[in-house]
């Protein structure tokens, strides 16, 4: 097993490199399904999400050519399946759901077993369902798999989702754009990485509007071809680094971002104490005081993002000051508030709600991460603290940040990655 070991108490300077969105690369690998013809995708993040979708792409018999670290060549014109079979795959992450989409707007059939991802409460994809279903297919459940069947072929409507969806709006966008006729998705939700998807498909052919907007409009084309296409950066590793300057002080330049998709969470952290400057394609980050509370409630976007609630959480664990953070969108995302706690951290979280009262300084400590953003908050904290932390649980924070260890280590900060016995490895342990 591995571990991260962080000496903490730098402050962090210099520059990163933002890598390309990670919840718009599954969506527009699972995207690449629909085409026939070769796609190459040029800015892949080397994490295990990606991964995921590559191996089952290649297991419904898309040919893959790895171009360099992070560009791939995928000719999905010859698809030997419109079933990912593997349940132990379909659990690695989330977005293998999205095959549901991609396999049933091209096939009119698939097959998908139950999605893994963070286990961050309740995740129900009624809204999935009901989108699917309005086109026309007839949803059910077998051996674990959703089964996903439209004899007749697919035919557009109107779909009024419930709540915006990432996941729901970007599933039913894929099994749209090849259905018959106009379907519109209302209170769609309006992410970077929605647009992004309706941007790679528009380049493969498809025709959709409105994707940002509260209503996207879908005219289903016959057929999808390749293209080349650039991933947009992610947001939400540069506001991990926006975080990260934010509890260690110093000052860096974050390089490949698009400072509008920024504007979610940084005017929050500007109240805490952080200038954020727009330099084009770039941010210039510096803490300029010390660090001050601030209250937060996440939302859809462009609201404050949940992905970025436990990075400002354990900012705000050390800012002076009660701030309450109200998190709307997961029923169960302050599960690592516990492993704050044993830092130092005085945090109470209720159900949807915590209350932080900032301390002066967290202490290093063997902790656990639970899920993705929630071990970068840890690293946050530890980055932060006195003393050394040693964070397990780290194949969750690797699902989603590339090369982590190596751009911080890059911004001065004392983290590296060691190697630890299994607890059945130890001797006399277990037998
Ligand atoms: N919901 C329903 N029914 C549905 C779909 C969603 O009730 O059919 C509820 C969920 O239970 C949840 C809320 O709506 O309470 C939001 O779910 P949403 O579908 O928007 O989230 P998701 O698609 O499951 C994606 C990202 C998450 C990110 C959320 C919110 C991917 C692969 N995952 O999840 O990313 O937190 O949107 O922005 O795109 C992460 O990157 O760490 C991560 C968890």
């Amino acid at each position: 097993m591995t571990k991260y070991v962080i000496q903490g108490g730098r402050r962090l300077h210099g520059q990163v490199a933002v890598s390309s969105a990670k919840n718009a690369a599954v969506a527009i690998l699972a995207g690449t399904a629909l085409t026939e013809g070769l796609c190459v995708i040029d800015n892949l993040p080397r994490i295990s999400d990606i991964t995921v979708q590559l191996e089952i792409l290649r297991r419904l018999g898309a040919r893959i050519r790895m171009l360099n670290a992070n560009a791939m060549e995928i000719d999905c014109s010859r698809l030997r399946s419109s079933k990912v079979l593997d349940d132990e795959l379909a659990r690695q992450n989330r977005a293998s759901y999205y095959f549901i989409g991609s396999l049933l707007g091209r096939y009119k059939t698939s097959q998908v077993c139950m999605p893994g991802g963070c286990n961050l409460g309740v995740r129900a994809i009624d809204q999935h369902i009901k989108g699917f279903e309005a086109l026309g297919a007839n949803i059910s459940t077998k051996n674990g798999c959703v089964v996903a069947e439209a004899p007749a072929g697919l035919r557009g409507a109107h779909i009024y989702l419930d709540m915006p969806s990432v996941g729901a709006t970007i599933n039913i966008m894929l099994a749209a754009v090849r259905a018959q006729g106009m379907t519109y998705i209302e209170n769609p939700a309006k992410e970077p990485h929605v647009v992004d998807l309706a941007n790679f498909l528009n380049t493969c052919g498809a025709d959709v509007r409105g994707a940002g907007t509260d209503v996207i409009k879908i005219r289903g084309v016959r057929t999808l071809h390749g293209c080349n296409y650039s991933i947009i950066p992610d947001q939400i590793e540069a506001g991990t680094y926006i975080a990260a300057v934010a509890a260690c002080g110093g000052e860096i330049t974050v390089n490949n971002v698009i400072p509008k998709h920024l504007d979610c969470f940084a005017t929050k952290f500007t109240e805490m104490g952080v200038e954020i400057t727009d330099l084009g394609d770039a941010v210039f980050v510096k803490r300029v005081k010390s660090l001050s509370r601030a209250n937060f409630k996440t939302l859809p976007y462009p609201g404050f993002p949940t992905d970025m609630q436990a990075p400002a959480v354990a900012v705000l664990s050390i800012a002076d000051g009660t701030s309450i953070i109200n998190e709307t969108i997961f029923s169960s995302r302050f599960r690592y508030v516990d492993e704050l706690r044993r830092m130092g951290a005085r945090i109470q979280a209720d159900g949807q709600i915590a209350i932080v009262e900032g301390v002066l300084c967290l202490t290093g400590a063997k902790i656990h991460a639970c899920d993705l953003r929630a071990g970068a908050a840890l690293v946050i904290a530890g980055l932060a603290a006195s003393g050394i932390t040693e964070i397990s649980g780290i194949a969750h924070i690797e699902r989603g940040y590339e090369l982590f260890v190596e751009k911080l280590r890059n911004l001065g900060a004392d983290i590296r990655r060691e190697e630890y016995p299994d607890i059945e490895d130890i001797e006399g342990i277990n037998a």
